[in-house]
C-alpha cells in the first residue's frame, strides 16, 4: 500500500511544481509587505455580521496567500502591487487613523470603503498619500469632523464621492472649510465626479468649479450652500447630472442651454433659484429629471418642456 501511494504521488508532485513555476513566470504572488498590511487591516476592525451580506474579508485567509486573488483586491499585472482595493458594505466596524496599515498600500489607484461603519472617526490626513489614486469612494461610512485638507493632494482624482456620511437622526457628519473646498478645483483638476451629499459646507460655491471641464456628475444635495450659484457651471460640457436640492438658501438662475447640453438630471428643488424656466430647456434632449419644486422660480412652464417624451419632471413636492 504505502509504496503504490508513493508511486502517485511523486508525479502529481512534479506536475504542481512545474504548474507553480508556469504560474509564477507570468505572475508573481502578492507582495509580503502588502499581504500583511491587508491582513492588518482587516483585524484592526470588528466585522458585524449581517443576514444579508457576505462580509467579502471573510474568506480571505481561506482564498491562500496570494492576496492578489482576494476577493475586492486587484493588483497590477506586471508588478502584482495591490492597486484596487474595494470593501464596500463589508460590515467593517471600528475606527480608523493616519497610522492605519491602510496608507502602506501606496499603489492603491481604486478604494472603495462604502457602506461600512467606521464608527464617527476623521478621514485620516494620510489619505492624502495615497496620491495615485483615481477613485476614492467613503460614502455612507459614518465618518465625522473636518474632511482633512490633504485631499486635495490627490490630484489623480477622477471620482470622489464621501456623500451620506450621517448619524442616526440623520444630520450630516461630515464638514468641509471653504478654503479647502476652493483648493479642489485647483488641484483635482481631472475630477468627473464629486459627490459632497450631507457635507456641511456652508458657503458659497467657488466659480473656479467651472474650471473642470471633465466634471458629469456634480451632486451638492443639502451642503448649506449660500450665495449664487455660478451660472457657468451649466455649460461645462460633460455635465449630466446637477444637483442642488436642499440648500434652501442657495440662490441662483438658469442660463440659455446649449442644445448639445448632455444633462440628464436637475435637481434645484427647495433652493431660492429665481426668474423664468428658459425655453431652451424643453431643447435638451437628454433630460429625463427636473426638480425645480418649492424654490422661487416665476413664470411659465414653457410649452418646449412636453417634448422630451423621457422627462420626469416635479413642481410640487410630492
Ligand atoms: C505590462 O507590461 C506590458 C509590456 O511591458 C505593457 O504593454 C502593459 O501596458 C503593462 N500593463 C500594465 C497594466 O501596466
Ligand atoms: C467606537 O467609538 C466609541 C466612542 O469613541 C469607542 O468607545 C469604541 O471603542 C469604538 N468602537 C470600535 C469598535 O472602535
Ligand atoms: C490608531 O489606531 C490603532 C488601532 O487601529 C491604535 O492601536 C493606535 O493607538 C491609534 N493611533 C493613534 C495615534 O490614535
Ligand atoms: C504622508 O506624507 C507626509 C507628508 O508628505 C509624510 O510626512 C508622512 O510620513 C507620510 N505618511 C505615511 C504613512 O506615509
Ligand atoms: C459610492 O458608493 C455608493 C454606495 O455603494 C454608490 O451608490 C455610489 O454610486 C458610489 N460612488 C461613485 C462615484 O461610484
Ligand atoms: C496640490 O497638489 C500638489 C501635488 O500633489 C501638492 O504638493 C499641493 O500641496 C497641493 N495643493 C493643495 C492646495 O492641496
Ligand atoms: C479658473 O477660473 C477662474 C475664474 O472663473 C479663472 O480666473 C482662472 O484663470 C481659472 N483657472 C484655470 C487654471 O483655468
Ligand atoms: C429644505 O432644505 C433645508 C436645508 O437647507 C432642510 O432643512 C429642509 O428640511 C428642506 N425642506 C424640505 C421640504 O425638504
Ligand atoms: C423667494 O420668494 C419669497 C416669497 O415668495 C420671497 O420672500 C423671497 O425674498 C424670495 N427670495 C429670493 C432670493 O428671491
Amino acid at each position: 500500500m504505502a509504496s503504490s501511494s508513493t508511486h502517485f504521488f511523486l508525479p502529481s508532485l512534479v506536475f504542481l511544481m512545474i504548474s507553480f513555476f508556469q504560474l509564477s513566470s507570468h505572475q508573481q504572488l502578492c507582495h509580503k509587505d502588502e499581504y500583511l498590511a491587508l491582513m492588518q487591516f482587516k483585524d484592526s476592525f470588528v466585522i458585524e455580521r449581517q443576514a444579508s451580506t457576505r462580509p467579502k474579508v471573510s474568506l480571505w485567509k481561506s482564498q491562500g496567500v496570494d492576496c492578489c486573488s482576494w476577493e475586492g483586491i486587484s493588483c497590477d499585472q506586471n508588478t502584482s502591487h495591490v492597486i484596487g482595493l474595494d470593501l464596500s458594505s463589508s460590515c467593517l466596524f471600528g475606527s480608523i487613523n493616519s497610522s492605519s496599515s491602510l496608507f502602506r498600500l501606496g499603489h492603491l489607484q481604486y478604494l472603495n470603503l462604502a457602506l461600512n461603519d467606521f464608527n464617527s472617526s476623521k478621514i485620516p490626513s494620510t489619505m492624502g498619500n495615497l496620491s495615485r489614486l483615481t477613485y476614492l469612494n467613503l460614502s455612507g461610512s459614518f465618518f465625522s469632523g473636518q474632511i482633512p485638507h490633504e485631499i486635495s493632494k490627490l490630484s489623480n482624482l477622477a471620482k470622489l464621492d464621501l456623500s451620506f456620511n450621517l448619524d442616526h437622526s440623520h444630520q450630516g457628519l461630515l464638514e468641509l472649510k471653504r478654503s479647502d473646498l476652493k483648493n479642489i478645483p485647483q488641484n483635482l483638476t481631472k475630477l468627473e465626479w464629486l459627490d459632497l451629499s450631507y457635507v456641511g459646507i456652508n458657503s458659497p460655491i467657488p466659480k473656479a468649479l467651472a474650471n473642470l471641464s471633465s466634471l458629469t456628475h456634480l451632486h451638492f444635495g443639502q451642503c448649506g450652500l449660500h450665495g449664487k450659484f455660478p451660472i457657468d457651471i451649466f455649460q461645462l460640457p460633460k455635465l449630466q447630472v446637477l444637483d442642488l436640492e436642499n440648500n434652501w438658501e442657495l440662490s441662483g438662475s438658469f442660463p440659455e442651454f446649449h442644445s448639445h447640453s448632455q444633462l440628464r438630471a436637475l435637481d434645484v428643488g427647495n433652493t431660492t433659484f429665481s426668474g423664468e424656466l428658459p425655453i431652451s430647456i424643453g431643447m435638451l434632449s437628454s433630460l429625463e429629471y427636473l426638480d425645480v419644486s418649492s424654490c422661487n422660480l416665476s413664470g411659465w412652464v414653457p410649452p418646449s418642456i412636453g417634448i422630451s417624451s423621457k422627462l420626469n419632471f416635479q413642481t410640487q413636492e410630492p
